[in-house]
């Protein structure tokens, strides 16, 4: 892996799966480039990592996997390694069989001294989520899975869920994605890692509360009937948003941080340009 933008960069060793032991130096060097400068807002700063195949798809056969590679791998890896908190939508849950994050699985030395691993923060409204599965059960100490719903959600699935998840009230109907994210940087999460899935993205995105983008590009032509790694138009956001165009389509300026590329893989990092 390389970095061609905005300066050619030093040949970073592929590494996708964390370890044990030292912290390789490619390692490192990812996430410096990836931890941003640090900027944040009041209500934390949110990035989001998505992968794409080059004519736009989100997914191959209703997962992400066959887009992925060893170099995707490392920089989810990284990422994840630098959240606070993993936010994703529920139906990403399901199609990728979402469970709590797992220490082997992180490069703990890039985070704080004495941090929990990062919680999973899934949105929902029906609350269609096992209440006996691993995700809820499973988590680690101090990373107790978070579920955020609405104030009218079935109640009975609300009090089966919080018997071991940690449940938050945004909205009725529909979680308000605004006074979500509010919520998870009230409870102290201040870098906040959403991963999908595209109906999620859209609201966050029509919101405007993605400050980043990091975007793999994945060398194939999925063609299909695919969906785009942001779905909007849901409606799930009142009022119209700055930007707004026809039928529910929001456009909004990003620049590019950075490009890096390995194996015909290309991995780029927007910064919302507000
Ligand atoms: N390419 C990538 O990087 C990537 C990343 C992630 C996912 N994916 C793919 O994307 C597909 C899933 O897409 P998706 O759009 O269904 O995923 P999604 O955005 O993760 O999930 C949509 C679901 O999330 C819940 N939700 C979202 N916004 C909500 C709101 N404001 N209020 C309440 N609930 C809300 C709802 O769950 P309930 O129905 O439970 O209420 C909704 O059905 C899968 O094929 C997955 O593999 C791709």
């Amino acid at each position: 892996m390389r970095q061609i933008y905005p300066v050619q960069g030093p040949e970073l060793q592929v590494v996708p799966k964390a370890g044990l032991g030292a912290l390789p130096a490619a390692v490192s060097e990812l996430a410096r480039l990836y931890r941003g400068d640090g900027q944040s807002h009041q209500r934390g700063w949110l990035q989001a990592n998505m992968v794409a195949s080059v004519d736009g798809a989100a997914s191959l056969g209703g997962r992400s996997g066959g887009l992925s590679g060893p170099g995707d791998r490392m920089v989810f890896t990284v990422l994840r390694s630098l959240a606070d908190v993993i936010l994703v939508g529920a139906g990403t849950v399901r199609a990728e069989r979402y469970r709590p994050a797992q220490g082997a699985e992180l490069w703990q030395q890039l985070r704080p001294p004495g941090a929990p691993l990062p919680a999973i923060a899934v949105v929902t409204a029906r609350l269609d989520v096992d209440p006996a599965g691993q995700l809820l059960t499973g988590a680690a100490t101090g990373a107790q899975t978070i579920v955020v719903t609405t104030a009218d959600a079935p109640p009975d699935r609300k009090a089966a869920i919080a018997r071991h998840a940690r449940i938050v009230e945004a909205g009725q109907g529909q979680v308000d994605v605004s006074a979500a994210v509010a919520a998870l940087h009230g409870l102290g999460y201040s870098r906040i890692l959403c991963e999908g899935g595209p109906g999620l993205l859209g609201q966050l995105a029509q919101a405007g509360l993605i400050d980043e983008l990091c975007l793999t590009t994945s060398p194939v032509f999925a063609s299909g009937p695919a969906g785009r790694i942001v779905r909007s138009g849901s409606g799930q956001v009142t009022g119209p948003p700055a930007g707004a165009t026809a039928a529910g389509a929001t456009t909004a300026r990003l620049s590019l941080a950075h490009l890096l590329t390995d194996e015909d893989y290309l991995f780029s990092r927007y910064r919302s340009a507000t």
